[in-house]
């Protein structure tokens, strides 16, 4: 009898873009699928996990078992993710979350007002939810482990590395390789204290399971 991995332990995921409001009708926004996270929340629940999957913009089904929270913006994505994350043992961020929003939101539609100028539009920086949920006092002491994803272009070992670091998290998970936005396989490659793994390339689903093995063997044990 093999005990399922993450029996009992409750795990949180962020997933998709997030969109930010310049006015009613319009925003900013990304391509990310959020197939990676729905994969890593789908991966967690097999394994016996309580999973919650916190989504920003998506066209996806909710994995069978997992309790999904729907939100647009950065903003709504960090205040679901603390309302979440305090009971968790483990969170993964996954979510292309946008790095700024329009400084202001329009009540109404920005129209064209004659002149031939486009509006001059100014920018607010987000907040980094998972810089925020790691430097909490459970995160601190190992009760909340977290999980950052990068995607980066040039360099993946060294930025991974320094992403790591910056954000104050043990295990950091590069994409390897060209944009896997929408695709469905992906190569990873794991950044902790120790080193570096790569998981080969193989379906999103493949690769969350091997993830959520990696995530509980590091996760600190049930009751600890
Ligand atoms: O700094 P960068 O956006 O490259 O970091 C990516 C990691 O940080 C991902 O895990 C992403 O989900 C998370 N992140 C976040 N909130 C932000 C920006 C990034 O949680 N505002």
């Amino acid at each position: 009898f093999q005990p399922k991995l993450l029996a009992g332990r409750k795990v949180v995921v962020t997933a998709g873009p997030t969109f930010e409001a310049l006015d009613p009708i319009r925003g900013i926004t990304n391509h990310s699928s959020g197939k990676m996270g729905f994969a890593i929340a789908r991966a967690a629940r097999e394994a016996g996990a309580d999973v919650v999957v916190i989504a920003g913009p998506v066209r996806l089904a909710t994995p069978r078992g997992v309790r999904r929270v729907d939100v647009t913006s950065a903003r709504q994505m960090l205040a679901a993710t603390e309302a979440e994350t305090p009971q968790a043992d483990v969170f993964v961020a996954t979510a292309a979350v946008a790095d700024w929003r329009p400084a202001t939101e329009s009540g109404q539609k920005i129209k064209k007002d004659g002149s031939g100028q486009p509006p001059a539009l100014s920018f607010t920086e987000n907040p980094d939810i998972l810089a925020t949920v790691a430097r909490s006092e459970r995160a601190q002491r190992g009760a909340l482990f977290c999980v950052g994803f990068a995607a980066e272009s040039h360099d993946l070992v060294d930025n991974a590395r320094a992403k790591r670091e910056r954000k104050g998290v043990p295990l950091l998970v590069g994409n390897i390789g060209p944009s896997t936005f929408g695709q469905d396989d992906n190569q990873l490659l794991l950044v902790d204290a120790q080193g570096v793994v790569e998981l080969p390339r193989a379906s999103k689903l493949a690769l969350a399971r091997q993830l959520v093995a990696e995530i509980a063997r590091r996760a600190r044990p049930a009751g600890t």
